[in-house]
C-alpha cells in the first residue's frame, strides 16, 4: 500500500491504532480539532485515510494547507460516479487498507457516501467504528445523507452527538445510551480556532464589496441543482436578488457544471466565484448581512457567527440552529430568496447552542481513547483535562 504500518498487535503493538476516514470537504474540519486533541495525548496511534470523493484542489487540497491535518497516510481515489458506485469503490479499498492497517477503531464523520462505505468496512471486518456527529435526522429519505446516517450511526460502537436532540433521535431508534455521548461540536472548534485569522482576511473586500454589505449563497444539493427546473428558478431569483443587494456565490463543482450545461449565467450584482477556502469562505460568512444556503455545516457556523441563514430546503437535520440560532427554514422554494432582505428586519435568537464551545475535540478524543483501548485490550488511559480548548 506505501505507507508504513508499526507492528501488530500480536508483536508488540504498544498503543491502539485509530483510523479517521473523511473523503468530502465537509468532513476535514470536523475531524482536525479531535486529530490534534488525539495527537496531544499521546495515547493511540493515527492513521488518516482518504478515500477520494473530493479531489479538486478547491474543495481539497486547500482545507489540508489550513486545518491541522497531517497529509493522509493513505489516498483513495474513488472519485465522482453514481451513488452506488461512488460508495462501492470506497467500501473496496477501504477494507483493503483496514486489514492492512489492522486499526482497532475506526472513525467517520458526518454523512458523506465515504463515511458510509467506511462503516460498513469495518463492520464487516469486525473493527468498531465511531461516529463524529451522530444522531442527526432530516427524516427525508430522499436525501442520500439521511440513508447514509442512519446506516452509520447502526453500525456504531460509539456515536458521538453534538446536541440534545441527536441524543433522542438515537434512543427513539433503540440505540442503547451506553454508547452515545454528547461531546459537542468539533466544527465549531476549528471555527473558532481559525476566526481571528478569517477576521482579519475581510475577504469580500477582494470583490469590492464591504463587511455587511451583501448575501453569501452557497448551493450545491442535487435536490435544488440537479433539477432543471429548480436551478431555473433559482438563478433568476438570485438575479433579482442581486439587483436588490451584492451577492457572492462561491460555486460547488456540482452546481458550475450544471449551470454551464444549462447556459445560466446570473449576472447584474451576483459574482460566481470559485469554492473558496476555509478561512475566507469562514470571512465571506462572518461579514455577510446573510446567508443563503441548502449546506448542512454553514447552518451551524452561522448560528454560532450570529449571522441569519436561510435555508433553501424541506427540512433540516440540525434544528439546534433554528431554535438556538439564526436559521431559518425556507423550503425548497427558490423565490423565497426575493423575501431575505425583508427578513433581515427581525430580530434573531443568536444563543450559541450548548457545548459549541472549542472543546468538542478534547471530549471526542476521550471517548476515542477509552473505546479504542479497550477494544485493543489496553490499559484504559487515566482522564485528563482538556488541553487544547480554544474557549
Ligand atoms: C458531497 C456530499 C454532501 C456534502 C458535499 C459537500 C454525499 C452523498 N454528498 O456532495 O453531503 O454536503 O459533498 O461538498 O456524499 N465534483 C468535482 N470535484 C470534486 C468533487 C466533486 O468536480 O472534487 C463534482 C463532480 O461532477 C461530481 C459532483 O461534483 O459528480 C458531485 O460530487 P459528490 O462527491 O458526488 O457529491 P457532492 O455534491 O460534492
Amino acid at each position: 500500500m506505501g505507507f508504513n504500518v508499526p507492528s501488530g498487535p500480536s508483536n508488540g503493538r504498544i498503543r491502539p491504532r485509530v483510523a479517521h476516514v473523511v473523503g468530502a470537504r465537509p468532513n476535514y474540519m470536523k475531524v482536525a480539532p479531535v486529530f490534534a486533541a488525539l495527537d496531544q495525548r499521546c495515547t493511540v496511534d493515527q492513521y488518516l485515510v482518504h478515500t477520494g470523493q473530493h479531489y479538486d484542489a478547491a474543495v481539497n487540497d486547500v482545507f489540508f494547507a489550513e486545518l491541522p491535518l497531517p497529509k493522509p497516510d493513505v489516498q483513495l481515489r474513488v472519485g465522482s460516479g453514481r451513488h452506488g458506485e461512488q460508495t462501492a469503490r470506497a467500501l473496496e479499498g477501504l477494507e483493503g487498507i483496514f486489514l492492512d492497517i489492522d486499526p482497532d477503531l475506526v472513525v467517520v464523520p458526518g454523512d458523506v457516501n465515504s463515511t458510509l462505505a467506511a462503516a460498513l468496512a469495518a463492520a464487516k471486518l469486525n473493527i468498531p467504528v465511531c461516529h463524529l456527529e451522530a444522531g442527526l435526522r432530516s427524516f427525508d429519505a430522499t436525501m442520500p445523507e439521511e440513508h447514509n446516517r442512519r446506516l452509520t450511526d447502526h453500525m456504531s460502537t460509539l456515536l458521538l452527538t453534538h446536541s440534545e436532540e441527536a441524543n433522542e433521535n438515537l434512543e427513539r431508534e433503540g440505540i442503547p445510551s451506553e454508547r452515545v455521548e454528547l461531546v459537542g461540536n468539533t466544527m465549531i472548534d476549528s471555527l473558532l480556532t481559525s476566526l481571528d485569522r478569517a477576521r482579519e482576511r475581510q475577504a469580500c473586500r477582494d470583490f469590492g464589496i464591504e463587511p455587511g454589505a451583501y448575501v453569501l449563497v452557497t448551493l450545491h444539493r442535487p435536490a435544488l441543482v440537479d433539477d432543471t427546473e429548480m436551478l431555473v428558478r433559482t438563478a433568476a431569483a438570485l438575479e433579482q436578488l442581486g439587483k436588490v443587494m451584492p451577492v457572492i456565490f462561491p460555486i460547488h463543482p456540482r452546481t458550475q457544471s450544471r449551470l454551464a450545461e444549462l447556459g445560466l449565467a446570473p449576472n447584474g450584482g451576483v459574482r460566481i466565484v470559485a469554492p473558496e477556502s476555509y478561512e475566507r469562505f469562514l470571512s465571506l460568512q462572518a461579514d455577510a448581512a446573510a446567508v443563503v444556503t441548502d449546506s448542512g455545516g454553514v447552518q451551524e457556523e452561522t448560528t454560532v457567527l450570529g449571522v441569519p441563514c436561510f435555508t433553501l430546503r424541506d427540512s433540516t437535520e440540525r434544528p439546534v440552529t433554528v431554535t438556538h440560532g439564526t436559521n431559518t427554514i425556507m423550503g425548497l422554494d427558490p423565490e423565497r430568496i426575493l423575501e431575505v432582505p425583508a427578513l433581515l428586519e427581525r430580530e434573531l435568537l443568536r444563543r450559541c447552542p450548548p457545548l459549541w464551545d472549542g472543546c468538542a475535540g478534547e471530549r471526542a478524543a476521550a471517548a476515542i481513547e477509552r473505546v479504542a483501548a479497550r477494544a485493543a485490550h489496553a490499559p484504559i488511559p487515566v482522564i485528563r483535562e482538556p488541553a487544547l480548548c480554544v474557549a
